[in-house]
């Protein structure tokens, strides 16, 4: 199964050969295949303000081959929401340590719409809750297009709009705020059949994080009456 490794400052040194493939897959996918010409770049790299050393990465591998990614960003930082689109959210702006900023999600187009084990993209979608509930978040906000709603619905996703979907380009798009918590990583889990933690902490040891639930404890271990 592909790993999926949680890349931040403290061990980016690890995963440095990947950026430039990353950023190039970012202008792929992102300027050339679905048309966000204000993302173009004359250097063939999709890399914005928000790829500051504050960002955290998620890099999904597969044979050391990266396949797909997502990127979180602390609110307590400019994000995507408050410094381009602010009027998406009429709740007012998210600067909250518990809050992470979701975008970027992509899965390369030859690994798309896998039904052979869990798919690349609900991989991410788990893994993302699981680093969520690890560091302490309690919610994600994200700027995204309206199909995701359903996707969303399907995994268990609790996401509560901050304003109306504006027409942006042809695309409906709006801003939610996207409970984490552990009963959404628990179901995410029990739905994808995966029975354990998904993210690779490589080079993370000393970071601090809260135990995960005990989901992947068998119902004896997990249910034995007290003596
Ligand atoms: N517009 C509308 N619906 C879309 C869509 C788009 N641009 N991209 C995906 N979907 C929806 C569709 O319902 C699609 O079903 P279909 O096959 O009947 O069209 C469904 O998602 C499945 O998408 P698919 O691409 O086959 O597979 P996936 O679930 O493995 O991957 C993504 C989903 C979004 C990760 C992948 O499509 C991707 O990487 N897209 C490019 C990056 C992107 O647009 N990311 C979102 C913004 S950051």
């Amino acid at each position: 199964m592909p790993e999926i490794h949680v890349v931040r400052k403290d061990n980016r040194h690890l995963y440095e050969s990947y950026f430039d493939p990353y950023f190039r897959l970012r202008h792929d996918i992102y300027v050339k295949q679905r048309k966000w010409m204000a993302l173009d770049r004359p250097d063939g790299r999709e890399i914005d303000q928000f790829d500051t050393e504050d960002a955290v990465y998620l890099f999904c591998l597969d044979n050391g081959q990266l396949i797909g990614a997502m990127r979180a960003v602390p609110t307590v930082l400019p994000t995507l929401m408050s410094e381009i689109f602010p009027y998406l959210n009429i709740r007012g702006p998210i600067c909250r340590p518990d809050v992470y900023e979701l975008s970027r999600v992509f899965v390369i187009p030859e690994r798309r719409g896998e039904h052979a084990g869990p798919r690349v993209e609900t991989l991410l979608l788990t893994a993302i809750m699981e680093f969520g509930i690890s560091i302490g978040l309690t919610g994600f906000s994200i700027v995204l297009e309206s199909w995701w709603l359903p996707r969303f619905e399907r995994c268990g996703w609790k996401a509560h709009p901050l304003g109306l979907p504006h027409m942006m380009d042809g695309m409906s798009v709006l801003a939610v705020l996207v409970d984490c918590d552990d009963v959404t990583w628990t179901s995410q889990c029990n739905q994808s059949g995966l029975t354990r933690p998904t993210l690779t902490w490589q080079g993370l040891e000393r970071v601090r994080r809260r135990a995960l639930p005990d989901i992947f404890l068998p119902p004896a271990a997990a249910f034995q009456p007290a003596r």
